[in-house]
């Protein structure tokens, strides 16, 4: 109904399917996340007899405290992505002369939403996804920031590469202190390193989760950049023919789909060794009765028709794209 268009349905009637598909979306993903997020940090559960896990609330678990900064943090990547598709297809339009009432209007509407929400990616939602993470999983979090050694004053590390032999970050360039600071609120505050946990609980791939938290943070802070200049340019009444930054603007599209992508490497490499955080270790969530080959086989079949979905996908959003808005008002 939604797809359908106010011409046909009405404005109101249209309205209301938009409005019913944006909730059962957001719920969706709701549920989608406690169950995430109860993989991160399991709650209302009792341990059997027999060492069986079984769920005995509910609330607990669609309450849980991890839950509330990775929904926040999850759904506005979602309209970081979102609003910067909608800026970049109207930047496309202005920069081609075609379209242009269609062009200022996306582009409007898409840098406002972009803006806001590129910011509540770094604060409050990354601030808060981030402590939680130092709160609950250590070594994820030593990981992410490459941090080897226990120190008080932590600074961050804005490049570097991780040394796993040397347990150290090769060519770094820091902020002292800054990590102990947004991490603790004190700039002398202790952080603990890889090293104060049993090797054993390390992810297995430690420069992998390092590396892809870099590229989010990294990304997040060029959203923010780009959003808050045509923000700016917009207020000034500059941007439709600001012609560089909407070249910006329209190749900024792609990199929210890779942010998010780094994003869940983080949270699932990170979470590694582990399929339910401290209680059981991914090499214990093997089933007893799959084989490898029919593992592989599922895991083969699901990258061809993701594969084959995201080239329909591409093809038919070019096409429309290119096609152009009028042409939907038939
Ligand atoms: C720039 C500042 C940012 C900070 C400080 C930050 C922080 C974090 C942290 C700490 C996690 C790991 C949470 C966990 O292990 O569960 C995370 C996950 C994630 N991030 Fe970011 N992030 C930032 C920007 C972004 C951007 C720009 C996007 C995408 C547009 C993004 C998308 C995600 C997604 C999808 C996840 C996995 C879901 C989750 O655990 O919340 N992040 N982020």
């Amino acid at each position: 109904m939604m797809l359908a268009g106010p011409e046909r349905l009405g404005r109101r009637l249209h309205l209301a399917a938009t409005l019913l598909v944006t909730f059962s979306t957001w719920l969706s993903a709701y549920f989608i996340l406690a169950t995430n997020a109860w993989m991160q940090h399991p709650v209302g559960f009792l341990r059997e007899a027999d060492g069986r896990l079984t769920l005995n609330n509910i609330w607990a678990l669609l309450g849980n405290p991890w839950l509330l900064w990775q929904y926040l943090h999850n759904q506005s990547a979602a309209m970081v992505t979102g609003s910067f598709v909608m800026a970049s297809v109207g930047a496309f339009y202005l920069l081609l002369r075609r379209h242009e009432d269609y062009g200022r209007m996306f582009l409007r509407i898409g840098i406002i939403t972009a803006a806001f929400f590129s910011c509540a990616q770094v604060f409050p939602t990354g601030d808060g996804a981030s402590r939680r993470v130092f709160e609950y999983q250590g070594t994820k979090a030593a990981a992410m920031e490459g941090i080897f050694h226990t120190r008080r004053g932590a600074p961050i590390a804005l490049i570097g590469q991780p040394d796993m032999q040397n347990l150290t970050l090769d060519n770094p360039i820091y902020i002292p202190n800054a990590l102990s600071f947004l991490t603790y609120h004190r700039f002398s505050a202790e952080v603990k390193g890889l090293t104060a946990f049993p090797r054993d609980e390390w992810p297995d791939n430690v420069p992998l989760v390092y590396y892809s938290y870099h590229i989010m943070v990294g990304l997040g802070s060029i959203f923010v950049g780009v959003a808050l200049l045509a923000l700016l340019l917009l207020w000034r009444g500059r941007l439709y023919r600001a012609r560089w930054l909407l070249w910006a603007v329209m190749l900024t599209a792609p990199f929210p789909y890779i942010a998010t992508m780094a994003g869940w490497t983080t949270a699932e490499v990170g979470r590694q060794p582990w399929v339910v955080w401290g209680l059981m270790r991914t090499y214990d969530g093997g089933s007893p009765v799959l084989n490898t080959g029919n593992a592989m086989f599922t895991l083969l079949g699901f990258f061809a028709m993701c594969l084959t979905l995201g080239i329909i996908y591409c093809f038919l959003i070019f096409h429309t794209v290119l096609e152009g808005p009028d042409s939907t008002r038939k």
